[in-house]
């Protein structure tokens, strides 16, 4: 019998294929919001995840960025991104993953977070650690933010959140980091903290798609995940500060009073 852990690696690696094929092949690009993009690609990768999913599982509740609003207090839920990181699939960045968690009452059980095209797989499974390509990865081991390189993200927003991250950057530069990185794949920032290649990655604005995979990869790798203020992640969107758990507390003292001033919880 299939479990929700073989089927999260099937879809992902299945839905891997169509945007592959996408992105070798050409496809359309359309705006959802100002720079907001989206692709034929975006909604023919979660078509073939959700119907993976289905065959397997027809009574289970599918959220997904682009087609299913699956509810979120389901026992069994599937939360998917099809394509996170579609601003480097238009440009032709091969820099994107299927991100897909399975989640009981509202705990993750595990994720999965591939890149197709440089074939990078990430898997996490609940009390049993996080994995790149077959071999256990863990958090790092910096102190301090002055030993670390610090992922960031930008919304869709080009005012006051945009303006509220830069001053966080900011924050970040005087603690003498070794530098920001901004790839653009939410996902993978988080695979990248899970991996220790980043000390923290912080953003203030994600949806539960673009982290449930990935905040699982970070915890199971030995690492923490809250919001920009600290408090446990809500199964909605919200801020994120993902850390090898050392350096939680010296990023939340500089990334909170930004995020605070937005007036959001
Ligand atoms: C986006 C990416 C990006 C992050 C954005 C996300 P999408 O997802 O993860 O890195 O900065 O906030 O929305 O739109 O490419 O699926
Ligand atoms: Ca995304
Ligand atoms: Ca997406």
């Amino acid at each position: 019998m299939l479990t929700p852990y073989d089927v999260a690696v099937c879809a992902a690696q299945e839905a891997g294929k169509v945007l592959a094929r996408y992105f070798h092949e050409g496809f359309e690009v359309r705006n959802k919001g100002v720079a907001d993009l989206v692709t034929d690609a975006d909604v023919a990768a979660e078509r073939r995840i959700a119907e993976i999913i289905r065959s397997a599982f027809p009574d289970h509740a599918i959220l997904g960025e682009e087609e299913n609003s699956g509810d979120v207090t389901a026992e069994h839920l599937w939360v998917i991104d099809p394509l996170d990181g579609t601003t480097n699939f238009a440009h032709h960045i091969p820099h994107f993953a299927v991100s897909i968690a399975y989640l009981h009452h509202g705990v993750a059980q595990c994720g999965v977070v591939w890149n197709p095209i440089r074939e990078d797989l990430y898997i996490a499974r609940r009390g049993l650690g996080s994995t790149h390509n077959g071999k256990a990865i863990h958090v790092g081991s910096q102190q301090q933010m002055s030993e670390s390189l610090i992922g960031i993200g930008f919304y869709y927003d080009r005012g006051a959140m945009m303006e509220a991250t830069l001053a966080a950057i900011g924050a970040c530069f005087r603690r003498q980091i070794h530098g920001v990185r901004r790839f653009g794949t939410a996902s993978l920032d988080l695979a990248h903290v899970a991996s220790g290649l980043y000390g923290a990655y912080f953003e203030y604005q994600l949806s539960p798609w673009d982290y449930a995979a990935g905040q699982l990869l970070v915890e199971e790798a030995g690492g923490r995940v809250t919001t920009c203020t600290g408090a446990a992640m809500p199964l909605k969107k919200t801020s994120i500060l993902a850390s090898n758990g050392q350096l939680h507390d010296e990023m939340l003292a500089n990334v909170r009073e930004p995020y605070v001033g937005l007036g959001r919880d």
